[in-house]
């Protein structure tokens, strides 16, 4: 089916860009209703103003709690009839209030190979502690933090000489690829939970 996308950006909108080209690439059966960011100069709204995608900044310091927040986000994802929701790039745990409304139709790209290096600044994380191998995982958002089920993940080496930001762009160039093939996995109807575990249709 046509996935109706609502997108959750906090910066550069790298990956938004990666799935509206892969929708006017044909690559995607999906249309992106929205995008809204917690920051009103994220780059990302700026992308999606030039492919005519409504774009909203919202500002959380217009409300009281993260819940607060959230409520006002989901139904504002509601209002633009979105069914699927993709963090991309979303710098903010979100909340039961975001989650209730959509049960297992939010992924998250987190760019680490999880569980390891959950949480901000994976990229940094991974070179810090001496890895050879870090990546990219894709993941059905629960309420924990990049804790949900595991749905892809792609490998990238660690070379001895990586910054965060070499690495960053290695693992970029990988999340770029991943998260709109596996939107259009879900479109096929082909992504299947279990507990922890997902499996994909052949
Ligand atoms: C990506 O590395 C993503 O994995 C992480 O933040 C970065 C966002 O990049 N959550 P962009 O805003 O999509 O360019």
């Amino acid at each position: 089916m046509r996935l109706q996308l609502g997108v959750l950006a906090s910066g550069n909108g790298s990956n938004l860009q990666a799935i509206i080209d892969a929708i006017e690439a044909g690559k995607l059966n999906a249309d992106i209703h929205v995008v809204l960011s917690d920051k009103p100069e994220a780059y990302a709204l700026a992308r999606a103003e030039k492919h005519k995608i409504p774009c909203l900044p919202m500002h959380p310091s217009n409300y009281q709690t993260r819940e607060d927040f959230d409520s006002a986000m989901a139904e504002l994802l509601e209002d633009f009839n979105v069914d699927f929701l993709v963090l991309a790039g979303y710098m903010r745990i979100v909340t039961k209030e975001l989650l209730k409304k959509f049960r297992k139709r939010v992924i998250n790209i987190h760019p680490a190979l999880l569980p390891s290096f959950p949480g901000l600044h994976g990229q940094r994380q991974a070179v810090e502690y001496g890895v050879k191998y870090s990546g990219c995982t894709v993941h059905f958002v629960d309420e924990g933090l990049d804790s949900g089920p595991i749905i892809a993940q792609r490998v990238v080496p660690v070379l001895d000489d990586d910054t965060e930001e070499t690495l960053a762009a290695r693992i970029l160039e990988q999340e770029h690829q991943v998260l709109p093939e596996v939107l259009q996995w879900i479109s096929e109807g082909r992504v299947h939970v279990d507990g922890r575990k997902v499996t994909i249709d052949k």
